[in-house]
């Protein structure tokens, strides 16, 4: 039951109308027994400061961040961890003693849900992101540091391509489309096949056995990227295990607890 007493943590976006997340917040409160409720605003472009204010003034103490407000976000907390200061974005806010600080939960959303789906370390592994936007900057950093023998990405844009190739230091290239035959890893961080737009992202005759492929994106559940890919011989996986993922490190940000990420991501697949 919500009352006086509890504690509320949004979500802000726009559009946010669709969001998964209040469903898998508000599981994992009530799985984790905790007085909290979690709630979305929707929150026009150029007003993420005045909601990041106004988390001190109304006493939010947990914000997710998402399109189009994580650039502005990170410039509006007090302070930003190193992740989110590099990637100039932020998609969790904690606040604490009157203070704000700024996450990137993104990657390590990603590198749990690549390990909870698909048993996959990609420590040693040679690694293709296509895209070079947020997602795609948060994935290409965190593969780097869970050890990727290599991080190639691949994008439309050459310029965006180069930034986010540099999140990966040494490890980190450039390269054509061509460059996924020879990855163990290709993951889509573009939104090349959302909703209905049938689209591929690469050419599926590159794939093959022994690869893995993940398409961040998950409405549709199958996107043609990852039906093209099952069909050629490589495991797939799509982005819902992600959203779990930095939702339960945000959980874990502001209630200081462990997530109970069955349930949250039973209600991510209830809900979706
Ligand atoms: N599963 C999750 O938890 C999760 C989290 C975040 C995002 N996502 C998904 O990841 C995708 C990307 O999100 P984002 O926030 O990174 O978006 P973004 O910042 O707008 O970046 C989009 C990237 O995709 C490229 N792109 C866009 N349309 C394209 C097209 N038609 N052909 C080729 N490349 C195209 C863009 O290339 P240019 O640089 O050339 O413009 C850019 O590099 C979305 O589908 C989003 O829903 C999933």
């Amino acid at each position: 039951m919500v009352t006086a007493a509890t504690r509320v943590a949004a979500v802000i976006g726009d559009p946010v109308r669709h969001s998964l997340s209040p469903a898998i917040h508000n599981a994992a409160f009530a799985a984790a027994g905790l007085d909290w409720v979690y709630v979305a605003f929707e929150v026009p472009a150029g007003r993420a400061a005045d909601a990041v204010r106004a988390m001190d003034v109304l006493g939010i103490d947990g914000l997710s961040v998402t399109m189009p407000h994580k650039a502005d976000v990170a410039a509006a907390v007090d302070s930003c961890t190193p992740d989110a200061l590099a990637l100039g974005a932020v998609n969790c806010v904690v606040r604490r003693h009157g203070r704000t600080t700024g996450h990137s939960t993104d990657g390590d959303g990603f590198l749990w849900g690549l390990q909870d789906d698909l048993s996959v370390d990609p420590s040693g592994l040679r690694c293709v992101v296509l895209g070079a936007g947020g997602a795609a900057r948060a994935v290409v950093r965190s593969l780097a540091g869970a050890g990727a023998a290599s991080v190639a990405v691949v994008n439309r844009t050459e310029e965006r391509a180069v930034r986010a190739a540099a999140l990966a230091g040494p490890v980190g290239t450039v390269a054509g489309p061509g460059s996924v035959a020879d990855a163990d890893l290709v993951v889509n961080a573009t939104p090349v096949g959302m909703g209905d737009d049938g689209g591929l992202p690469l050419d599926p005759d590159l794939l093959g056995p022994g690869q893995v492929v993940v398409d961040l994106v998950y409405h549709p559940a199958t996107t043609p990227l990852l039906e093209a890919a099952a069909a050629r011989g490589a495991r797939t996986g799509n982005g819902l295990p992600m959203l779990v993922g930095q939702a339960a490190a945000a959980f874990t940000l502001w209630t200081g607890e462990a997530a109970p990420v069955r349930a949250m991501a039973a209600a991510a697949s209830a809900a979706h």
